[in-house]
């Protein structure tokens, strides 16, 4: 049986033990996403901005009721998730289920305009008319539509 003193030395041994191994582990991953889950917060980006999406869709074909407040959310939101594009794929990865094509990555700055080109267009919706929201979301849907034909793999 150790006595008292060499068994406290011996706790005092394991903590520093313990301390070094999970200094030596590396920082809890801040920023290096690995591509899965780069891939999943970019498709959750979309699918977030096809639902603002069809709400002044369906507010536009007479599907919903015309509401200004919550055109104006759906826009609002709408508009967050087309910002955010060019930080969600900027740091590439594709995995077998991503649609996205590699050819992002090779033309970043086309993709960038493309994105920036939506954005334009979603801020210059005007929600407070039900006509003129109409008549912009034309340019919004064909905004998504032309960057999904450069860069999203067809299903
Ligand atoms: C600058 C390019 C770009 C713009 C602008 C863009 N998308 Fe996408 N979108 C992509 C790419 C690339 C993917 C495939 C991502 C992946 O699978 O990794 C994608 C995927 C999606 C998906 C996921 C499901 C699927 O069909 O693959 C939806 C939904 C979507 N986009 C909706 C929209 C809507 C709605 C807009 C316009 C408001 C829009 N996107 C604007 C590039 C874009």
């Amino acid at each position: 049986m150790p006595n008292l003193s060499s068994a406290r030395a011996i706790a005092v041994m394991l903590v520093g033990i313990v301390a070094a191994f999970w200094l030596s582990l590396p920082a809890p991953a801040a920023g290096k996403k690995d591509a899965a889950t780069h891939v999943r917060d970019r498709v959750a980006a979309m699918v977030a901005a096809q639902a603002a999406l069809d709400i002044l869709g369906d507010m536009s074909g007479g599907r919903r009721m015309f509401d200004r407040r919550l055109a104006r959310e759906a826009q609002r939101d709408l508009s967050r998730q087309i910002r955010a594009i060019p930080s969600l794929f900027r740091s590439g990865g594709v995995t077998p289920r991503s649609r996205a094509r590699p050819a992002i990555w090779q033309e970043w700055d086309n993709f960038t305009r493309l994105s920036r080109r939506a954005g334009r267009a979603v801020r210059a919706l005007d929600t407070r008319r039900l006509n003129r929201m109409r008549q912009g979301l034309t340019a919004v849907v064909q905004a998504c539509l032309q960057c999904h034909a450069l860069y999203r793999r067809p299903p």
